[in-house]
């Protein structure tokens, strides 16, 4: 049977304040949907593509099985990137500032670390839960499928690719990185925390 992954047209963000619906709408309706869509499609010819051809050089399974990871991290990643904005504002919860504040220093800190993290990096800054340490961290990747490290659980997404702020900002990223900051769904954050948390529990 061949695995499929929903698109989940429940996460898509409006009325965010900074970020138009029309940015948005191209995000979600192209990109994110392009990444599923092409898992999908991946996953449908794997399963009749010839193993015994298979050639690190190249080969069919070996660029199906590259591009696998790609779309599967694209899709994924998006997901939480959607979920985690919201128009409703919200605070960030004591557990999680306490956490942030441990780890970084100070909430002021770990925000100009996180756009700095933003703005040096070409595709995604992540703020992730680190189950070999039981620390948060800032991390940075270029694309989906690299960079990212081992038993780390994504807490907060912020996508830095140009497609998600275009429309609105043009080559102004700065302007993205503070319209982003003020959206964010902090409950969802603190879901996603509180889950790593009991992770880190089971497996340190
Ligand atoms: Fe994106």
């Amino acid at each position: 049977m061949t695995e499929k992954w929903e698109i989940k047209d429940k996460l898509k963000p409006s009325g965010l304040d900074g970020i138009s619906n029309q940015q948005i709408d191209y995000h979600f309706e192209t990109h994110y949907k392009g990444y599923v869509n092409k898992l999908n499609e991946i996953w449908e010819k794997l399963q009749s593509a010839d193993r015994s051809k298979a050639n690190q050089n190249y080969s069919e399974f070996r660029e199906l099985k590259l591009e696998e990871t790609f779309n599967y991290d694209g899709s994924l990643l998006h997901e939480l990137y959607f979920e985690n904005l919201k128009a409703q504002k919200s605070s960030v919860p004591e557990d999680l500032k306490k956490a942030i504040e441990r780890d970084f220093g100070s909430y002021e800190k770990w925000v100009e670390d996180f756009k700095a993290t933003g703005t040096a990096f070409r595709g995604w800054a992540l703020l992730v839960f680190d189950l070999n340490t039981g620390k948060l961290r800032n991390i940075g990747a270029d694309v989906h499928n690299t960079n990212g490290i081992w038993n780390a659980i994504v807490v907060l997404a912020l996508d830095v690719y140009e497609h998600a702020y275009y429309t609105d900002f043009g080559p102004k990223r700065a302007g993205y990185l503070d319209a982003f900051m003020k959206n964010v769904d902090w409950s969802s954050v603190s879901k996603r925390y509180s889950k790593a948390v009991k992770c880190y529990e089971v497996f340190k």
